[in-house]
């Protein structure tokens, strides 16, 4: 039986993820997946995409791959530093020609979903797959969540917020602080945020991820080294120092 760890919204932080694959394996996880955002704000984007490469079962496309590959329309600045930057480290003369093709050809290939059996992987929303975000109080707006709920056969998995949680059809959202362990998969339809592995942002600096088999979900939280990361960041000229010291915070 498969026992898949969801991650998302890595965003180049190679400590976060390092942390995440190790509790992983530890967890007996039997495969990996990424819900995009791979790469954006932080400071370790080819490390990173180095590990997905040779980790990941698959990885969706989300907006800060759009942002890398297309513009960074839409992105407020620190998002739109962090995207030049990315694309310039992804592309520069200065690194290995056939490697910077490797990456460039995984992030222009990578799905925007994936559907197994009744389960959707997405990086935002299953109405708009790269951009939307679907907020904890979206739950307060019955007809938006039933169109939400409409495109869901059974269970879907998404991130994009970093806010992880569950919501269930005509019920609050629930945050994964009030989750205590396994979370049961039952008939209804549910819609997962697995959080954030490199920039949670629910009060909890922690890295996020979630575990599947199909029966249970289980939210992870696993303590990682945020002020190396964060002191990466701050020695990168152009990435801007907000983005580490949110770090330290989870916010
Ligand atoms: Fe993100």
């Amino acid at each position: 039986m498969r026992r898949t760890a969801i991650l998302s919204d890595i965003h180049s932080n190679l400590e976060a993820l390092e942390a995440v694959l190790e509790d992983a394996r530890q967890q007996r996880c039997t495969d990996v997946v990424c819900l995009g955002d791979v790469i954006g704000y932080g400071p370790n984007p080819r490390q990173v995409l180095r590990l997905a490469l040779r980790t990941f079962r698959f990885c969706l496309r989300g907006n800060h791959e759009e942002g890398v590959l297309f513009e960074p329309v839409g992105f407020n600045w620190k998002a739109e530093a962090s995207a030049w930057w990315t694309r310039d480290q992804l592309k520069s003369k200065r690194f290995p020609g056939n490697e910077n093709q490797k990456f460039w050809a995984y992030l222009q290939h990578s799905p925007l979903y994936v559907e197994e059996d009744s389960v959707l992987y997405v990086h935002a929303s299953p109405l708009d797959p790269t951009k939307e975000y679907i907020m904890p109080e979206a739950c307060y707006n019955p007809e938006y969540m039933r169109a939400v709920f409409a495109r869901i056969k059974r269970i879907a998995f998404g991130g994009h917020t970093h806010l992880p949680g569950i919501f269930l059809p005509d019920r609050p959202f629930t945050a994964q602080s009030r989750i205590h362990g396994n979370f049961p998969v039952t008939d209804g339809k549910l819609f997962v945020n697995v959080g954030s592995v490199g920039q949670p942002r629910d009060g909890d600096r922690r890295a996020c991820y979630v575990i599947f088999d199909g029966r249970h979900i289980v939210f992870r939280r696993v303590a990682y080294n945020f002020r190396r990361t964060a002191r990466k960041i701050k020695r990168i000229k152009r990435l801007p120092n907000a983005l580490g010291a949110r770090l330290a915070l989870g916010l």
